[in-house]
């Protein structure tokens, strides 16, 4: 009998592990030039952090969310997110007692129970940040800027920054009148989950991707026309500062994102090289209002979370090459010809690991031709042959795989030459 991994999730290795670390890598290096540092939350809470914070009427919350009883009967969720989660922790913990903002950052796993496809998975990976504690649109252009960041250190040429604002809680009432009024006369046109979404998360519809209500929305009144002076001054603000930093975005009017706790600055980051359903790699956005409603002081805060999956899929797709550094890396095969030469070996090895030298081993005797084969094969630069006339007198054959010259050292009294000889 053989076990699948439930639908939607994924076992990693290889490759796709040497992706998954560089980008994870290349955020951490990121993220410390921005005096970030990380914190890690459980991987489930309480359901309420979830329901209230990311909003009862939200598609994560209605259909999406993870959700079971302990043996206790308390009701827990695998987290769908990471913001719900990091504002809970700052609440708690009161971390907002330190300097403002706090900047904090997470990676780790999130669980959606969504239709599984190409880049849209069960379990995924996100990384993310949250500036905690300013209400400065100054934030809002970093954050950006480190999102902008992330993706053109990984390699990134053609990505789309997309930008909106949808308002504080005041503009955002007016606005959705305006637009209910707009949608009344076209709202036998619209989609079943449209007409669900009319009423009590209208602004949503604009998330949708069925092309006849899309057009209906076409001519639909813009939140972004109908702000209030503040929020107004606030995406203005945040359009100068990136316009000085030169990074480019488009101001996408028809923007909305999938969480209650959203105010003013939202933004997503997409590409057009991957199917247009998934193709959003991060977003993010303010939120004024959440820790105020988690129980905290009134603290403006805004953050952004990538897929790593995505971001790797398309990484992979674009051939963008994460090994040019281990190209570079000396590294060494040490093919022994017999089990009673082991201790020989495993002297060797220690010595060379010891010294920083990646290496390896045969375990599994086998014909020499065809290790040497198989050290090509996997990107080895050295092999050391261990045969009888090695063992007998404790000499060391090392051959180079490049220009293939072979050298016999003498271990006892030569290990120095041997460094050299792997110093490239
Ligand atoms: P989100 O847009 O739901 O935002 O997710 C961020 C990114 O996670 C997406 O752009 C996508 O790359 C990836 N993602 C989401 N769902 C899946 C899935 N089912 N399979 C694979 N990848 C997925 C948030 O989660 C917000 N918490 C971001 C944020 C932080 N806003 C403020 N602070």
């Amino acid at each position: 009998m053989i076990y699948n991994s439930p639908r939607g999730t994924y076992d990693y290795f290889g490759e796709d592990v040497k992706y998954i670390n560089f980008i994870i890598d290349a955020s951490k290096e990121l993220f410390k030039l921005y005096k970030y540092s990380e914190i890690i939350t459980p991987h489930f809470e309480y359901t309420e952090v979830f329901s209230r914070g990311i909003g009862e009427n939200s598609e994560i919350v209605k259909k999406e969310m993870y959700t079971f009883l302990d043996k206790k009967g308390r009701s827990l969720t695998l987290r769908p997110e990471g913001t719900a989660s990091v504002v809970r922790a700052v609440v708690e913990r009161k971390l907002y007692s330190e300097n403002l903002p706090l900047k904090l950052f997470y990676i780790g796993n999130m669980f959606r129970y969504e239709k599984p496809q190409k880049g849209r998975l069960r379990e995924f990976k996100q990384i993310g940040i949250e500036a905690i504690g300013s209400e400065s649109p100054a934030i809002d252009a970093e954050v950006i800027w480190i999102l902008h960041d992330l993706f053109n250190n990984l390699g990134f040429k053609n990505l789309i920054l997309n930008i909106n604002s949808i308002g504080c809680s005041n503009c955002r009432k007016t606005y959705i009148n305006l637009l209910e009024e707009y949608l009344k006369p076209h709202y036998e046109n619209l989609c079943d989950d449209c007409k669900n979404r009319y009423g009590k998360n209208t602004l949503r519809v604009f998330d949708c991707k069925v092309q006849s209500c899309k057009d209906i929305l076409n001519n639909a009144p813009k939140i972004s026309d109908y702000l209030c002076g503040d929020c107004q001054n606030h995406l203005s603000e945040v359009f100068n500062l990136l316009n000085a930093l030169d990074i480019k975005y488009i101001h996408n009017k028809n923007l909305v994102r999938g969480f209650d706790y959203y105010t003013r600055t939202i933004f997503e980051i997409t590409s057009n090289d991957i199917d247009s359903a998934q193709n959003a790699l991060g977003g993010g956005g303010r939120y004024d209002n959440l820790i105020e409603e988690f129980g905290g002081p009134k603290l403006s805060s805004i953050g952004f979370a990538i897929g790593l999956e995505r971001t790797m899929i398309l990484m992979k797709e674009l051939g963008i090459d994460i090994n040019e550094d281990e190209k570079n890396l000396v590294s060494v095969y040490l093919i022994s010809m017999s089990e009673d030469y082991n201790s020989f070996v495993f002297k060797i090895l220690k010595f060379l690991r010891k010294n920083k030298i990646i290496c390896d081993n045969n375990f599994n005797i086998k014909n020499i031709s065809k290790e040497i084969k198989n050290a090509k094969l996997n990107g080895y630069t050295h092999i050391i042959i261990i045969g009888e006339d090695e063992f007998k007198n404790n000499l060391i054959t090392i051959k180079d795989l490049n220009n293939f010259t072979q050298t016999k050292i003498d271990w006892l009294n030569e290990k120095n030459k041997l460094l050299n000889l792997l110093k490239k």
